[in-house]
């Protein structure tokens, strides 16, 4: 999924271009070894989809792409790519964006202290940016948080319910979207009731993405994932998928006898095969449209005609590339 293309503003190839340039001066350090550390994730690549939603948020009200939109970009990306460095030790992760995680790497301590290190930097340039920003970013690093331990808290319990999994993604996705274009509008200098509509875009829009990720842990492959697929299931995160293939009476209780404890690989492979097998897919593209049709609505009040149909259109967009 490349969201620029999907979203078809092509002025944001430039800007996106740019704010690469400022991505990667804002984690050097004189510190060859923390240098090569911090900049490891950013040079194997990533979509950007957060730095390109405040960008589209920018212009959606006719906001210029100031160097402050763009520092806002770079201070969403940094918190995002610290939440991964962190995520991937919890995860015991092998894998990320097809090269070695940072933990698998150079180890456990030096993948939080350095996740620690982009957090800082995130800090220092939301700082710059303002009081509203910084606490803004700062209130988002806490639902992160919260929505990561609530995981955690129901990893290998079959019983999680779905309004737990859709609370703990909207903490862990959706909130970091949500302020990823708040702080877009904020920095471009877009009035009130801009900064609300694309606030309720990027909450609505994670929400689509998180789920779209958890449907892609059962159904694609290594490859496409650039890491190894069935993750969820291995390390008994039960997302909508799984925990609508046991919601199924049909394949339910056989599931259900499977999870609760780690998974080898062939029963991985099983259990996937049974999830994508049950029609859960479908229900769960089916619950992820609610979201889409809600961020659609909410890109229906913003002003720029172009955008805001692009931006109405994406959650529609990346669910159309999963299997039906
Ligand atoms: C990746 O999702 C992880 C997250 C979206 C959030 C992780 C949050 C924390 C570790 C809390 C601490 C945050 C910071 C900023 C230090 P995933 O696990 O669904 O995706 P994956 O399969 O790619 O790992
Ligand atoms: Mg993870």
């Amino acid at each position: 999924m490349n969201l620029v293309d999907l979203l078809g503003i092509s002025r944001l190839d430039e800007d996106l271009d740019r704010l690469e340039v400022s991505l990667c001066r804002s984690v050097r350090t004189e510190d060859p070894f923390l240098d090569e550390v911090a900049g490891h994730l950013i040079a194997a690549g990533g979509k950007r989809v957060r730095p390109a939603l405040g960008l589209a948020a920018a212009v959606s009200g006719l906001g210029p792409v100031t160097e402050s939109v763009l520092l806002g970009g770079v201070a969403v990306e940094l918190v995002h790519l610290a939440s991964l460095y962190h995520d991937d030790v919890l995860d015991e992760a092998a894998t990320r964006r097809n090269v070695a995680s940072v933990n698998a790497r150079w180890g456990n301590l030096v993948a939080i202290v350095a996740g620690d290190f982009l957090l800082a930097r995130a800090a220092g340039i939301a700082a710059s940016l303002g009081t509203e920003v910084a606490g803004l970013l700062a209130a988002t690093l806490a639902r992160l948080c919260e929505g990561e331990v609530s995981e955690v808290r129901t990893a290998f319990d079959p019983a999680r319910s779905e309004a737990a999994y859709l609370s703990a993604i909207a903490g862990k996705t959706a909130s970091l979207m949500a302020t990823a274009c708040r702080i877009g509008a904020l920095t471009a200098g877009l009035d009130r009731g801009h900064v609300e509509a694309v606030t309720t875009f990027g909450e609505a829009f994670g929400m689509v993405f998180q789920i779209h990720d958890d449907i892609r842990d059962v159904v694609a492959s290594d490859e496409e994932l650039g890491k190894e697929g069935g993750q969820d299931l291995v390390k008994g995160i039960y997302n909508l998928p799984v925990l609508l293939a046991l919601a199924n009476p049909a394949t339910g209780p056989e599931l259900r006898a499977m999870l609760g404890a780690p998974l080898d690989g062939p029963s991985r492979d099983k259990a996937r095969a049974m999830v994508a097998g049950s029609g859960a897919v479908a229900l769960a593209i089916a619950a992820a449209r609610t979201y889409a049709d809600k961020a659609a609505a909410a890109a229906g009040e913003l002003g720029e005609p172009a955008v805001a149909g692009a931006l109405a259109n994406l959650g529609y967009a990346i669910l159309d590339e999963l299997p039906a």
